[in-house]
């Protein structure tokens, strides 16, 4: 009912509103109870358990949608099976100049090129914590750690101080840190995801991975074959966990939008259903290069159960979505995770052996370590 409303409105201020619209049951313990007894969607047959995580649904909200932690435990409350804050970065820093957030309804997509604009990881891990930690969000809890604006790329030693002093207080905090070296709108970071880069940024961080915590890669949809290799033989031999796959895209293929309002538009990452093929081929891919043990997190262009079945089948552990939380609304998680449990329910032995694939992955990880 609230969308026409709220797509009349410009992107900034939907967003704004809705994070306010979110605020009690963010602050509000009673409120976030009646909203959890709504939307609930934890169910047995769809829960996941991998790095030694429990996940109650598959379902992530992904990174960028609450660059500040402002609002995690309201989103668990909603039926999200994990939600990941950031990308925070070490130095707190604006977005780029407006306008920077796009929508594209033809298409159910988005276009933006905020460049992390956040508080800083400082600020925001002690937001987490003030509020009572990951444990108080009741769901699996990440952080996505980025470069930031003002770190040049080429200064190898600033680049892993600045992804250190964030990973710092990420790993303070979270149940797992997702590193992202993807996102088109910081100048020239999906260098990082060159071999010797993601390795050298990678080992650097493992090293002060104590105690240990899942570590991830976000990786983008625009490499190439051999650079998507390259980068996932890094992730297969280092000590990370795996890899989400994908990021927004730089590309503009099949898109309904006209040409000339994209071109109008003009740089940055889309996001929603245009990205969904080209996200299923990442991550097919990497299951196939990662092999059985580590995770992956598919996420791109996913609206529906069937979506999800297919990034499962792709290779997926867990799922994450952004665009059609803004396209479908609040209660996106939940729908998702109940046509999940009805599936599970109809196909027993199909759920059966996807809980057997993520269980015997995950024995095998822990066995491994
Ligand atoms: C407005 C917007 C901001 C985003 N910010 C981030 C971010 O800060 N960090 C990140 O890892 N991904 C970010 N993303 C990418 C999403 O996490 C996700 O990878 C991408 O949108 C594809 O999923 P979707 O099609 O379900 O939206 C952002 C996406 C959008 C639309």
């Amino acid at each position: 009912m609230l969308r026409p409303l709220l797509f009349a409105l410009p992107p900034h201020a939907a967003h704004a509103f809705g994070t306010a619209a979110l605020w009690p049951a963010e602050a509000l313990g009673p409120v976030r109870a009646l909203v959890r007894a709504v939307a609930s969607s934890s169910n047995p047959a769809i829960a996941v358990r991998t790095m030694g995580l429990d996940f109650p649904t598959p379902i992530g909200i992904a990174g960028g949608f609450d660059k500040n932690a402002l609002r995690a435990r309201a989103l668990a409350a909603l039926g999200f099976g994990f939600v990941e804050v950031g990308t925070v970065t070490a130095l707190a820093q604006a977005e780029n100049p407006r306008p920077n957030l796009f929508r594209l309804p033809n298409d159910r997509a988005l276009v933006n090129r905020l460049g992390f604009p956040n508080e800083g990881a400082a600020r925001v891990c002690a937001r987490i914590e003030a509020r009572g930690g990951a444990r108080a969000v009741g769901v699996p809890l990440a952080v996505s750690i980025g470069k930031s604006r003002a770190v040049d790329v080429e200064d190898t030693s600033a680049v892993l101080a600045d992804y250190a002093e964030s990973f710092a207080h990420a790993h303070r905090v979270a149940d797992f840190v997702v590193v992202n070296v993807s996102s088109p709108n910081t100048k020239n970071l999906r260098a990082l995801q060159g071999a010797d880069a993601a390795r050298a940024l990678l080992d650097h961080l493992a090293a002060k991975n104590a105690p240990r915590k899942p570590l991830l890669l976000k990786i983008a949809p625009d490499l190439d074959d051999a650079g998507l290799d390259g980068v996932l033989r890094v992730v297969r031999e280092g000590d990370v966990d795996g890899v989400v796959a994908t990021n927004t895209t730089i590309a503009r293929h099949d898109l309904a939008t006209p040409g000339d309002v994209v071109e109008k538009i003009g740089a940055g990452g889309l996001s929603g259903p245009p990205l969904r093929a080209r996200a299923l081929d990442v991550v097919k891919r990497a299951r196939e290069a990662l092999g059985p043990t580590k995770t992956i997190i598919g996420v791109g262009g996913i609206e529906t159960a069937d979506h999800v079945h297919a990034m499962r089948d792709a290779g997926a552990d867990l799922v994450q979505l952004y665009t059609s939380f803004i396209y479908e609304g609040p209660f996106v998680a939940r729908t998702l995770a109940r046509e999940l449990a009805a599936d599970a329910r109809r196909e027993p032995s199909g759920q059966k052996r996807v809980a057997e694939q993520t269980n015997d992955r995950g024995l095998s990880s822990v066995l491994e370590r």
